[in-house]
């Protein structure tokens, strides 16, 4: 096989495509001033134009645009990182006999305590991390449970769908998943946004005009990619 293609061999070369795809930052720090209207629309239609498993479309958008209750919603998540950092954070001094009980609860929801989460779940709980960074808009998706094959993914599909389309409007964009602690057990929230089956919290975007220029490449790992060619295996890297 002939020459490499990683994508800094080929930045010079690349389509409008791929600089959308390869310039996009998570965005964590967000200009007060609105969102147009007619904007988010646009990024609405970019997860509406999806693709998902037989056409399911398993999901339903729900925009957030008031910053009370943008803020009433933050309030929820902090106060349950709160509660999660009071159960598990054996890292404080003088809570080291915590980590059996983390231990057996890293060991029974692994992505949600893998250390990155375990580590910001502590930080929002102190108010050291933000959760929408300030962003004025926050798209949340509720996945539709009765998906075909992973509704899950699809969500996720139409979700980068979006932050590419508002990346390329200028706008910038974070995932938002601790929204989801907000959901969890009894939940007032769900009845707020009127969130029923059979909808399920899947992610959340926020959105806003970017502070700075936070664009520009993020160091990726280059997970070695095995190719069968004409009756050859290798492994490029
Ligand atoms: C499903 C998902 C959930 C995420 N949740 C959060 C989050 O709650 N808070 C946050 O600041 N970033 C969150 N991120 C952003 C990741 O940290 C970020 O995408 C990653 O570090 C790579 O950086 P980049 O987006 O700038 O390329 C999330 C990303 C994804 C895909």
């Amino acid at each position: 096989m002939s020459g490499k293609s990683t994508i800094e061999d080929i930045s010079r070369d690349w389509t409008e495509t791929e600089r959308v795809i390869l310039s996009r930052r998570s965005v964590r720090n967000f200009k007060q001033e609105q969102v147009p209207e007619f904007m988010v629309r646009r990024v609405l239609e970019a997860g509406r134009f999806a693709p998902s498993a037989g056409n399911c479309q398993p999901w339903r958008f729900v925009v957030l645009r008031d910053r009370q209750l943008i803020d009433e919603l933050t309030e929820t998540v902090v106060r349950r990182c709160r509660i999660i950092r009071a159960m598990v954070d054996y890292r404080r001094p003088r809570f080291q006999w915590l980590r059996p009980l983390a231990n057996l609860l890293i060991r029974l929801k692994p992505n949600d305590l893998h250390p990155v989460p375990f580590g910001a779940i502590s930080l929002i709980g102190q108010g050291r991390l933000g959760l929408y960074h300030g962003a004025p808009t926050v798209i949340m998706i509720f996945k539709d449970r009765r998906g075909i094959s992973n509704p899950d993914l699809d969500c996720g599909i139409a979700g980068q769908n979006m932050a590419l389309a508002a990346h390329s409007m200028g706008l910038g964009t974070c995932w938002v998943g601790f929204t989801k602690l907000a959901f969890l057990y009894a939940s007032r929230w769900k009845e707020r946004l009127g969130v029923r089956y059979p909808y399920r919290f899947a992610s959340s975007l926020a959105v806003g005009w970017p502070v700075g220029r936070p664009d520009g490449m993020v160091p990726r790992q280059t997970h070695p990619v095995d190719w069968y060619e004409n009756g050859t295996q290798i492994t490029i890297t």
